[in-house]
């Protein structure tokens, strides 16, 4: 048949416009200026960089096992990259500035797309110079939901930061590769808050039961958190699962990069004050969120909650006979090193300090060429991570999640970032089951800067 130019035209408008390909549809997730009122009021708004405006960044919720996609757009004015901490994720989508991509420079963009495996609670954050970019407010909750959700009323994301802020003009205090800070505990802010409010709170209902979601998203500063009026368990950290959830009995200790889900039960009477409280630097205990308590959900608590879904690959099974890798944590303030190796050369303590460097992770400074350790892809391995240094550290590790291994043999919680503390060995315990080049470093963004930041392989 021979088409008419009439027919054509009726025939195109019968089949579907043509549909936008799918990198067109993708959702956007735009690094920008913006300012933000995070002092209280009367003090100056304070200008930040954020993620689509916000501090935080929106809250990205997904369900597990679908994929996540967001072109990042950077209006910012230095380069960028989106850091997705948590997930077991494709390697090439992990966000490493200078190992697993470019930075994003200005004006460009950058799609971002991979699977979700597990379930839990996760955050995103810049991982070009995070240093300051992350200080400056580029980070955001990634909440990826399980199929059936524990049974609670409600689920609350609480992300805790802290901002180092001039009184006088709201601006972030520019100095944030201060080697005083860097060679010492890192950059503590002089305001902490959460979900970007210095005041925090939320109402509720007696008997009724939340599910909180805590995010340390600080620089550096680690938190010790307490429940008041509050009957809590946790029931996840870094996302995953734990077994039984544990009753909260004492102080909670959330170091930075660093989550935990609570399902906790208000349990205050209706006018008393309720919340979660953080230990200030002066020794005090502070309203971190306050809760306030208004009518009554249910005549009586519900009692300890189920165990969160599990999710896939958590054990880390062979730890026993794995081989064990060295990693003294060295350096800084007080200690010094004698000697490390940064950019290929072995260079002295003054060297290092000239070169910004105060911190090495078995003897190296910073990236080097060769990787920490190259493991064969499904190997367990142990690192023992012996601090020798007068400060703690929160060491991370890109891509899979660990297990701390005790002196006994008995395993730790699966978890992605653990504590180290002054004159103490921590031992981790990981299948080495994800392809690629995995950062380990200590999340104590000024430390990373300044050598605490070495990488493992997976081939
Ligand atoms: Cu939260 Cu290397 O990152
Ligand atoms: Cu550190």
């Amino acid at each position: 048949m021979k088409m008419t130019r009439r027919a054509f035209c009726a025939g195109l408008a019968a089949v579907p416009l043509a549909r936008p390909t799918q990198a067109q549809d993708m959702a956007l997730l735009t690094a920008r200026a913006a300012t933000v009122q995070l002092a209280p009021d009367g003090y100056p708004a304070t200008p930040v960089w954020s993620y689509d405006g916000t501090i935080p960044g929106p809250v990205i919720r997904a369900a597990q096992g679908s994929r996540l996609q967001r072109r990042l757009v950077n209006t910012l004015e230095v380069p960028t990259s989106v850091h997705w901490h948590g997930i077991r994720i494709d390697n090439a989508m992990d966000g490493v500035a200078g190992l697993t991509q470019n930075a994003v420079p200005p004006g460009e963009s950058f799609d971002y797309a991979f699977d979700l495996p597990d379930a839990g609670t996760y955050w995103y954050h810049a991982h070009t110079n995070s240093m300051e970019q992350v200080a400056r407010g580029l980070s955001g909750a990634l909440i990826i939901e399980e199929a059936t959700p524990p049974d609670v009323d409600r689920d609350e994301v609480l992300m805790i930061d802290d901002w180092l802020l001039e009184p006088d003009t709201g601006l972030f205090v520019d100095d944030f590769a201060a080697p005083m800070t860097r060679s010492h505990g890192g950059q503590i802010g002089n305001l902490v808050g959460v979900n970007g409010r210095y005041d925090y709170s939320l109402s509720a209902r007696q008997n009724e039961r939340l599910r909180l979601r805590l995010i340390n998203s600080a620089n550096a500063q680690i938190f010790g958190l307490k429940l008041e009026g509050l009957t809590g368990w946790t029931v996840a950290l870094d996302g995953m699962p734990l077994d039984t959830p544990e009753p909260v009995t004492d102080t909670l200790v959330l170091a930075p990069a660093q989550r935990m889900d609570l399902i906790v039960d208000i349990t205050a009477e209706e006018g008393e004050t309720a919340g979660l409280l953080f230990a200030a630097a002066d020794d005090t205990w502070r309203v971190l969120a306050e809760v306030s308590v208004e009518g009554r959900a249910a005549s009586v608590p519900r009692g300890a909650p189920q165990p969160l879904p599990r999710n896939p690959r958590m054990e880390v099974v062979g730890v026993d006979t794995a081989p064990v890798l060295e990693m003294p944590l060295q350096g800084g303030a007080m200690r010094g090193l004698e000697s490390a190796a940064f950019n290929g050369q072995k260079l002295t303590w003054q060297e290092l300090v000239q070169q910004g460097q105060f911190w090495a992770l078995a003897g190296q400074a910073g990236l080097g060429e060769a990787p920490f350790a190259t493991l064969s892809r499904g190997e367990t391995a142990r690192i023992r991570m012996t601090n020798d240094t007068i400060f703690p550290h929160a060491m991370h590790l890109h891509g899979m999640h660990f297990r701390t291994r005790k002196e006994d043999g008995s395993l730790g919680p699966l978890r992605d970032t653990v504590l180290v503390m002054p004159n103490e060995m921590t031992e981790i315990a990981f299948v080495a089951d994800n392809l690629g080049k995995w950062l380990l470093h200590c999340h104590m963004l000024g430390h990373a800067a300044s050598g605490m930041t070495n990488w493992i392989m997976v081939a």
